[in-house]
This record gives structure tokens, C-alpha cells and sequence, in this order.
């Protein structure tokens, strides 16, 4: 009897007939000899098929199969070395489960489409080896994120999608009818993060969240996933020193478990075996004084005016310095979030950070400690023209034994994008949603 096998297990049954379910990559024919190249989502192989070796209907089923056809093939594994991952399979069986019909091809061939076919053929593109690879490094991020919060005594609580009031300034909503209600998608659990972590030390979140603004850059989803954690009594050193460890783990366990992936997808991994504590950590100041000099030597093309949030291209300058993440912390509070504790030695700085990531991927990760003083945070909540009533919940955080604390949020895609090496976030998510996309 076969067994049924996957064909990344297939090395185990070597010389052995096995079943595997899947589908037809491809197919080369040379006269009397068959080359299909089957898949299964954990990999592919490449199958032989001699007529003389196989009853005339199994020859028949195969000869002319149509690309994408569904298929489980029962043959005996041969181990060769030119083989990409090192075994062949002889077919003796196959059973075509759904033929994919001659008159109406799978639209997605071997050779090059552009990205925006692509696009429309979302939900098929998934399919390629390439883009398959990149999902399992997805998984194997989020996956490494979750055990690096769990191992360390972390509660996983959920926010609400589903929110009376902005996190992230107001001119980013997604507005959705709420009975007789106006609500919003949530664009960070922080705010509700915030209150768990008053309840049980450590937390954090992981979700969707939901971002309006009309950015048709690279790093830009409308709807992205982030993990997000928060800690009572932690300053901005602590969670910068927590930023650090997140990111190291994961390019770790990516490195140990997703190599073959990420060799697939073609990534430079020299490069992230670079990605090693401690990170560099310089003062938005600091990182000024950079971005002017770099003005100068004629590496950017506008000189940064103190005072300003650093856009794309400083961030991707600053980044080059460095061949590993670099932390740039105490940007001016007044181009950041209105719920960031000031620097006591300088209170027109907000105790904040922005994790940039190397090789031009721009910030993976921001974070701050959150302002514990009630009258101040009131203040800014109407400073920022917020509405106070939704917020009052949020400021009781300080009102009843309110603590110094301390968060981040990485955004998945972001690291995937970075990780992967990928032009573009668009790949980094089975369905990407951005400005000008929402099908499939
Ligand atoms: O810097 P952001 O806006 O910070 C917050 O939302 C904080 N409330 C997080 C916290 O302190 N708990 O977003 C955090 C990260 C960014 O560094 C980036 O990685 C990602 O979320 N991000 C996006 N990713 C894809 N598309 C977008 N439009 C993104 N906006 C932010
Ligand atoms: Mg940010």
C-alpha cells in the first residue's frame, strides 16, 4: 500500500511508493516520456512517466493535462541529486480530481505578467511557489511574534475593531454606520491595551487594524495586522530593549525554520544574519544632524528643517548607515500622538520611538511611554481637538492608580516586506487592501 505523504516529507519514503494530493505546475513532454511538475503547497517535484512503464490510460490522463488540474498521484520515490529538492517521483498512478478545461486556461502561466494582472488574479497568484513561500514566512513571523510575548509572561487581550473614537489622529478613520451610531474601525488596540495592561501587567494585542489615509506608497495597506504590547511600570527603555528582542527572534526563527522560503524568494541572507543585539539608538536630533549632513553630501535632495517627522526617503537615508535596525527615539512630541509621555528633560520631545529597518523598509515599529498625568492628558485630548466624552474611559487609566507605562506596535507587513526583501507590501498578505484595491 501507498502512503500518503506531502511533498515536503517525501525524503522519508525514499525508494517507497507513496500517494500525494495536489496539482499540475507544469508539464513537459518529449515523445514516449512525460515530465510533470506537481505541487501540494508544501513544495514541488517532479514526476517521470514513460509509456511503456504505465497502463495506457494513466499516460492518456497525463498527456496534454492542463496546467493547474487537480490531481493525486500515487508513484515511487527516487532520490537524485539534480533534482531541486533532491527526489523524483516515478509515476505508476494518477487520478485527475478536476480537469481545468482546454477551452478556458489557467490564466496565470509560467511566464511574466504584470503586477496588476497579477492583482486581479489574487486569489490564483497565491498559488505560486514564490508567493506561497512568502505566506509561510508571514505565518512563521506572526507565529515567532506570538512565542516571543508568551514566553515572557504575556497575556494576549483583544481591542475591539469596532471603536467610538480615533487612536492615531482623526484624519485616518474608516467611518462605519453603527445602528444609530457613528463608529470607526480601529486603527490600534493601544488605547485598549493600555487598560488590560492595568489589569494584568503584561499584555498584548494582535489584529487587524484600519488606516483611511490616501498614501499610495510601498509600506501602505489600508487594512494591516499588528502586534502590539504594553507594559505597566515600563519606561521607553524597557520596551525599546523589548523592541529589540521581538525583532532579533524573529529574524532568527525565521532564518532557522524558513531558509529554504526565504532562498526561494530570493533573499539576501547575509543580511539578516546581520540583524544581532544590541541596535543602534540615536536621538531624532541625532538622526537631524544625519539627514542635514546628508543633505550636504548630496544624498538627499531637500535639507530636513529641524522640527519635522521624518518622511521616506530620510527614513531610508538613516537606515543605510547602519546595517542593522536603528532606533531613533525622542522625536518632537508635537508631530506625534497625543497620548506620549515628554521627555521631563525636554518636554517639547516625546518619550517615543521609531524602529527603522535596514536596506530602505522604513519603520517596522513605533512606540512611546503614554502620558500618566490626568490634567495633561486632558489637555492634549483637547489640544488635539479629540472628542473628550470618548476618551473618558481612557483617561480614568490615570485617575485610578495610574502607573508609568509603556508600548509598541510592530505592523506585520512591514517586517514581512523587510524580511522577505519584497519591493512592495502588496505581497506580504493573502488580500491586500490599499487605495485603489479591494477585489478579490
Ligand atoms: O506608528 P503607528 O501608527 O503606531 C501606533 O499605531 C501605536 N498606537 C502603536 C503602539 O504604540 N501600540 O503604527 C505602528 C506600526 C508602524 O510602525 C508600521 O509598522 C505599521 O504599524 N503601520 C502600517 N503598516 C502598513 N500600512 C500602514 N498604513 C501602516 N501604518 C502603520
Ligand atoms: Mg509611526
Amino acid at each position: 500500500m501507498a502512503a500518503l505523504t506531502t511533498i515536503s516529507d517525501i525524503g522519508t519514503h525514499e525508494g517507497q511508493a507513496v500517494i500525494i494530493r495536489g496539482w499540475l505546475y507544469n508539464l513537459r513532454e518529449s515523445g514516449k516520456l512525460l515530465f510533470p511538475i506537481f505541487r501540494d503547497g508544501t513544495g514541488t517535484i517532479q514526476g517521470v512517466v514513460a509509456k511503456n512503464a504505465v497502463a495506457p490510460e494513466v499516460f492518456d490522463a497525463l498527456k496534454g493535462l492542463t496546467q493547474e488540474s487537480s490531481v493525486i498521484v500515487e508513484g515511487k520515490v527516487r532520490a537524485d541529486k539534480r533534482a531541486p529538492g533532491g527526489y523524483e517521483l516515478d509515476v505508476n498512478n494518477v487520478q485527475v480530481v478536476q480537469r481545468v478545461p482546454d477551452s478556458d486556461p489557467y490564466p496565470i502561466s509560467l511566464k511574466e505578467h504584470g503586477v496588476d494582472f497579477l492583482m486581479e488574479h489574487r486569489h490564483l497568484w497565491v498559488r505560486s511557489p514564490r508567493q506561497a513561500a512568502i505566506l509561510r514566512v508571514r505565518a512563521e513571523i506572526i507565529k515567532a511574534a506570538r512565542d516571543y510575548f508568551d514566553d515572557r509572561g504575556f497575556v494576549l487581550t483583544d481591542p475591539p475593531i469596532l471603536t467610538p473614537a480615533a487612536c492615531e489622529g482623526t484624519t485616518t478613520l474608516f467611518p462605519v454606520d453603527y445602528f444609530d451610531e457613528q463608529a470607526f474601525l480601529t486603527q490600534s488596540g493601544q488605547l485598549y491595551i493600555e487598560a488590560t495592561a492595568m489589569a494584568l501587567g503584561k499584555v498584548y494585542s494582535f489584529g487587524p487594524t484600519f488606516r483611511a489615509e490616501k498614501s499610495k506608497t510601498r509600506r501602505h495597506l489600508t487594512e494591516f495586522w499588528m502586534v502590539e504590547p504594553e507594559v505597566a511600570y515600563a519606561t521607553l527603555d524597557d520596551i525599546m530593549e523589548l523592541a529589540e528582542g521581538l525583532i532579533t527572534t524573529i529574524v532568527q526563527r525565521c532564518l532557522e525554520r524558513r531558509r529554504r522560503e526565504l532562498e526561494t524568494i530570493g533573499r539576501d541572507l547575509s543580511k539578516l544574519e546581520q540583524v544581532t543585539a544590541p541596535f543602534p539608538r540615536i536621538t531624532y536630533d541625532e538622526a537631524v544632524k544625519k539627514l542635514q549632513e546628508g543633505f550636504e553630501k548630496g544624498a538627499l535632495e531637500t535639507k530636513f528643517e529641524y522640527g519635522g517627522d521624518l518622511g521616506a526617503p530620510d527614513e531610508t537615508y538613516l537606515a543605510s548607515q547602519f546595517d542593522k535596525p536603528v532606533m531613533v527615539h525622542r522625536y518632537p512630541a508635537k508631530v506625534k500622538a497625543f497620548y506620549m509621555e515628554p521627555d521631563p528633560q525636554r518636554p517639547d520631545l516625546a518619550l517615543c520611538v521609531d524602529v527603522l529597518a535596514p536596506e530602505g523598509y522604513g519603520e517596522i515599529i513605533g512606540g512611546s511611554q503614554r502620558i500618566g498625568s490626568y490634567e495633561q492628558l486632558r489637555q492634549r485630548i483637547q489640544e488635539h481637538d479629540l472628542p473628550e466624552e470618548a476618551f473618558k474611559w481612557y483617561l480614568d487609566l490615570r485617575k485610578y492608580g495610574g502607573v508609568p507605562h509603556s508600548g509598541f506596535g510592530m505592523g506585520i507587513e512591514r517586517a514581512v516586506a523587510w524580511i522577505c526583501g519584497l519591493e512592495h507590501v502588496r505581497e506580504t498578505i493573502p488580500f491586500p487592501r490599499m487605495l485603489h484595491r479591494m477585489y478579490p
